[in-house]
């Protein structure tokens, strides 16, 4: 979910809609806002996308210059007007938005039932305000830490009370919440798009924390009451990148946006022989003493970890596991000083990559992140970050920190192998010189092969099945290029190690369904080149994405051409044509591509 707060002198209802349009990514089932207007909490919240509430605005034009919103990616309870946000007490008096989730509502509601209040819900959300209401005796703050100590889970919630209305007041625990800071004006907001319009300043609340911000400033303490310090940060994003420039959705232009992206993700890391990592503490005496590598991540950040593992046990020979974060935590893994874990997260707040990070680092590991949100909750937790430096990423699918994902990857893998001595200065140099030449290497799959893919996805639409297939590297693409396929256009996708297909999936193939062959990697082209051959035998229709000037790849149905590079680095290339097949394939399917149904951007609950 994302939520927004605003006190100031201006209107708050526009500053509210726009902030919320801004993280519709975090969720768009429904969404409303409230505002206080002389003496009345004013309440408009609707099912459905943030549209619906622009138009239920627009027509019923709220008034007040402090108010609270939120945009809901349902857990308890089906998306629907009176399971939006905000929430209000029994009395009417109390009004709080919440992202995370509480645990223990369901003894709470019991017992605030027992003393008379009605739910309007069936949200865990309910269970806030009504006990604010409860514990409130003249003072909000007071009601709220009371209110605060009662609740188990994650929650970032924003508080707005017409007893006191001059004040908003804002708890963190476990769910990202920023403040920021204008002229007599304050913006609250989850995530830094909401509030980089207005000012590039901001508090970042840690855990436990809370705000109290009135027109006059903003006074942090902990839950507990002691008092905070903090230091503003300085955010460093170009609120233009958080526009659509002219392209029709953020997933097309993220994807035209990659070569600098790889610019970015690069820049000032790259030397002749070497891999400079500023502010980085691991030493080699710290490298070598690893014997093993756990990756850990959620969804698109999962499947760079398959390309990553590829890379770090080439280049560095250190055994590498990699686990899906929801997974990693409750299985007692086998985990101590000599593991090093490396966490990958493009928002850094994913709520199951941040309990595996914690989880790690209790059992004594160092923790590693891959991240692009800078000030996220997992790169201030990690020891040591590698940010993607790839600006925020809107779209739900992600595409361009997947490949700047995969460019840390490379870089932190042939780092590794320099401290433990596993790779000369001539092949260091070559694989160096090979990520300098993907930028452009990625513009030129751009421009000579979008057209013909969207040409190519009109054959797609009418599916409801596609594989994938691919050997080593390949088929970690290949798990990526299925996920996007469905994620943005609902067609059913599977990704198979190519060899592995005629173990079971091969039953699957019968006339007309495509395959997306990945056949890059020329150590094993020719095994690979068989397996087509079985796909084909089959009738299925196959599409191969290969390296240029492979004339004897016969067998395709159609061809999509990458530039000739290292065997381990093609798979920042050959990604490039699943993506815009994603794309085209869901706009010729009529998808809403910047926001696939039931996802989230960023999912912040476990
Ligand atoms: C959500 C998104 C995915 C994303 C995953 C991990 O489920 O829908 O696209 O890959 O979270 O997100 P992260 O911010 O940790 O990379």
């Amino acid at each position: 979910c994302g939520i927004v707060g605003y006190i100031g002198k201006q209107e708050a209802t526009p500053i509210l809609v726009e902030g919320l349009k801004k993280l519709e990514y975090r969720g768009y089932d429904s969404a409303g806002i409230a505002l206080y207007n002389e003496g009345n909490t004013d309440i408009f919240k609707i099912v459905g996308k943030l549209d619906n509430l622009k138009g239920l605005t627009d027509k019923e034009e709220p008034k007040g210059s402090i108010g609270i919103g939120h945009t809901r990616w349902a857990t308890h309870g089906k998306p629907s007007t009176p399971n939006s946000h905000p929430h209000t007490s029994a009395n009417g008096k109390f009004t709080v938005v919440h992202n995370g989730i509480i645990e223990n509502y369901m003894k709470l509601k019991e017992e605030l039932k027992g003393k008379g209040y009605e739910f309007k819900s069936e949200t865990d959300t309910e269970v806030i305000p009504n006990l604010i209401q409860e514990n409130y005796d003249g003072d909000l703050e007071e009601a709220v830490r009371k209110t605060i100590a009662r609740l188990e889970g994650a929650y970032a919630l924003v508080i707005l009370s017409s007893e006191e209305p001059d004040k908003l007041i804002t708890v963190r625990e476990d769910s990202p919440l920023i403040i920021g800071l204008g002229e007599e004006e304050y913006f609250i907001g989850s995530d830094i798009p909401a509030i980089l319009k207005h000012t590039d300043e901001v508090y970042i609340l840690d855990d436990g924390e809370m705000a109290v911000i009135t027109r006059a400033g903003v006074e942090l303490s902990t839950v507990t009451g002691d008092q905070v310090d903090k230091d503003v940060f300085k955010v460093d994003w170009d609120p233009g990148m958080a526009e659509k420039s002219g392209f029709d959705h953020f997933m097309l232009k993220e994807i035209h946006e990659q070569p600098e992206t790889l610019r970015r993700c690069t820049a000032g890391r790259l030397t002749e022989t070497d891999i400079e990592l500023a502010n980085f503490n691991l030493t080699a005496q710290d490298i070598n003493s690893y014997n093993k590598i756990y990756i850990v991540a959620c969804g698109t950040a999962y499947n760079s970890g398959l390309v990553g593992k590829y890379a770090i046990e080439k280049l560095a020979k250190i055994p590498v596991e990699i686990d899906v974060a929801s997974e990693f935590r409750y299985r007692d893994p086998l985990v101590d000083e000599s593991t090093l874990v490396i966490v990958v997260s493009q928002s850094g707040e994913t709520a199951d990559t941040l309990a595996a990070l914690r989880e790690a680092q209790d059992k004594g590991a160092k923790v590693v992140a891959i991240c692009n949100v800078v000030g996220s909750t997992i790169a201030r937790e990690a020891d040591d970050v590698i940010y993607l430096q790839a600006g925020p990423e809107i779209a739900v699918a992600s595409t361009k920190a997947y490949i700047g994902m995969l460019m840390s990857f490379y870089m932190l893998a042939i780092y590794f192998a320099r401290a433990k001595k596993t790779l000369s200065d001539i092949d260091s140099k070559r694989l160096i010189d090979g990520l300098k030449a993907l930028p452009n290497q990625v513009q030129d799959i751009i421009n000579n092969s979008e057209e013909d893919i969207k040409e190519l996805s009109k054959g797609y639409a009418d599916h409801e099945h596609a594989f994938f297939i691919g050997r080593s590297i390949d088929y970690a693409v290949a798990v990526e290029g299925q996920l996007k396929l469905k994620e943005v256009s609902y067609l059913h996708s599977e990704a198979y190690p190519a060899g592995e297909l005629k173990h079971g999936t091969l039953a699957l193939i019968e006339e007309g369904i495509p395959v997306i062959a990945l056949a890059t990697q020329k150590s094993v082209i020719d095994k690979t080149l068989s397996n087509i051959k079985e796909v084909k035998a089959r009738g299925g229709v196959v599409t191969g994405i290969i390296i240029e000037g492979e004339e004897e790849i016969e067998d395709l149905d159609y061809r999509i051409e990458i530039p000739k590079a290292d065997e381990l680095l093609t798979a920042i290339l050959s990604v490039v044509p699943t993506q815009l097949l994603a794309y085209y394939v869901a706009v010729e399917r009529g998808c809403d591509v910047d926001q696939p149904r039931n996802l989230a951007k960023s999912v912040t609950v476990e």
